[in-house]
């Protein structure tokens, strides 16, 4: 027996959510049904996704009157996934999965449709289910955990990707029938300097990124997904991360990173479709990752007690750019762009061209960008009191040789990397966005 809904908060409350919404005009909803329609449709897990003739919706959906940040709402449908060049949010939960080693193409199928389902509902700030977390009856156990409950959207997007060892396992196996649809480009990256990488925190077959303004939303979201994933695959790793390190919209701060560096300043932006076409969104190889992208993610711990005993001056030096303001040292205010070939009145360099600037900056790459979307993390301290702390680096590209190009540019000579040591690092291909009567990764199933 079912309880009767009792609508009380954004999220439990279904029929607030529906009404009222503007889609914004540069991306105008297409016929078909609405996700309204979808919600209706959705009993309970996995039955509505596929099931539903719809079209492509807006990237962006905003409640009317609405301003408060609970209240912010992206949505899951469009030309490209959401969470990445959606406004960086505050908090990051992040998660690779790992299929069962019985799990078949099927249950794979199953699980990104059933996952689709409960994110299309997640991200309208509503439970994973109809039944939720309160109305599936006093005997079972419910299907959405609640903890999120009446927190609203919150802005929360979740963005998935897919491992290479989805599409042909280290042993050759071709699991799930996909070998075929490997994309060449998606190439592992090379060994780095500093590199002490952690099998058991890098990789896997299916990752989770989950971005939103409150940590118990995008926490709740990773979990009920593994919750769902339940007998056909295993979170393999996760990554909390808080305070963003990035801009991705002109219309943000520049946000500081643990160094207590202004950092995000020469970022790809939203606002310029042009430089993204060219070094993010994937326009060749295989038809079904079209519009997609590759998340790179690696987890760099910083020697933040070293860094925090090292000169100001030589702070900046070693950035390229000043602390406090966050513009390059070659002058200027935190947005003009670097003159790598300024120098000071003995005709030295004002920026050193070990800097980490002047050795990532695309005028010293051949002209490559990427959109970085990290955060901070402090996960608790070492044995001798250091914080086990620092950058949960994620950039999205377009190749990964493309970053593995920059980043070797930068591991060869960059001063940087003397405060740096990655633990962790992963590639996977993001799929293109979706329309309403589909699930994430369809057309890769239908290639
Ligand atoms: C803990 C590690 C890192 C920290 C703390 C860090 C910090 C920064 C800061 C403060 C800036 C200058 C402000 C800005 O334009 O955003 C910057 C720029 C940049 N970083 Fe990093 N970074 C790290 C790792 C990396 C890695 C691994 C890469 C990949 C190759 C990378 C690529 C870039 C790029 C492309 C820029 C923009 C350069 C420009 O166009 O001026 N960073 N980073």
């Amino acid at each position: 027996m079912s309880n009767p809904p009792t609508p009380e908060s954004p999220r439990d409350s279904e029929s607030e959510v529906s009404a009222d919404r503007t889609v914004p005009v540069e991306t105008p909803a297409a016929p078909g049904l609405s996700r309204r329609g979808l919600l209706a449709l959705g009993g309970g897990v996995g039955l509505a996704v596929g099931a539903v003739a719809g079209g492509i919706t807006g990237i962006a959906v905003t409640k009317n009157n609405s301003s408060s940040a609970a209240e912010l709402e992206y949505s899951f449908y469009g030309e490209h996934q959401s969470g990445i060049i959606t406004p960086a949010q505050d908090r990051m939960h992040f998660a690779a999965f790992d299929m069962r080693d019985d799990a078949t193409r099927d249950d794979l199928i199953s699980l990104l449709q059933d996952w689709s389902y409960a994110t299309s509902r997640m991200m309208m700030g509503l439970d994973v289910s109809a039944k939720g977390a309160f109305r599936g009856g006093p005997y079972l156990p419910p299907e959405d955990t609640g903890e999120a409950s009446g927190l609203g959207p919150s802005g929360l997007t979740i963005t998935f990707g897919f491992g290479r060892s989805l599409f042909r396992s280290d042993d050759g196996t071709d699991r799930f029938g996909l070998a075929a649809q490997l994309p060449e480009d998606f190439t592992d990256l090379p060994t780095m300097v500093n590199d002490f990488i952690q099998p058991a925190r890098s990789g896997g077959d299916l990752c989770v990124q989950a971005c939103s303004n409150d940590p118990q939303v995008a926490v709740h979201a990773i979990r009920n997904l593994t919750r769902i994933a339940f007998g056909r695959a295993q979170l393999k790793w996760s990554q909390l991360g808080f305070g963003r390190t990035s801009s991705t919209s002109t219309a943000q701060d520049t946000p500081r990173n643990l160094f207590g560096q202004k950092d995000g300043t020469n970022n790809l932006k939203a606002e310029e479709p042009d430089r993204l076409t060219e070094n993010v969104w994937i326009t060749d190889g295989p038809a079904w990752s079209h519009g997609g992208s590759y998340l790179v993610a690696r987890r760099i711990a910083m020697t933040i007690e070293v860094w925090d005993g090292v000169q100001l001056q030589e702070q900046d030096r070693v950035l390229g750019r000043d602390k406090e303001s966050g513009a390059p040292l070659s002058g200027g205010t935190e947005f003009t762009a670097p003159d790598f070939a300024a120098t000071d009145d003995g005709g030295k360099l004002l920026i050193d061209i070990r800097s980490h600037v002047a050795r990532t900056h695309p005028e010293n790459n051949d002209g490559i960008a990427m959109l970085r979307r990290g955060y901070n993390y402090v996960d608790g301290n070492d044995d001798t009191g250091r914080l086990d702390a620092g950058l949960f680096f994620i950039a999205f590209v377009n190749q990964p040789d493309r970053f593995a190009a920059v980043h070797t540019n930068m591991a060869r000579d960059d001063m940087f990397v003397e405060y740096l040591k990655t633990t962790s690092s992963s590639v996977f291909v993001v799929p293109g966005g979706i329309g309403e009567s589909e699930y994430v990764g369809q057309s890769l199933f239908e290639a």
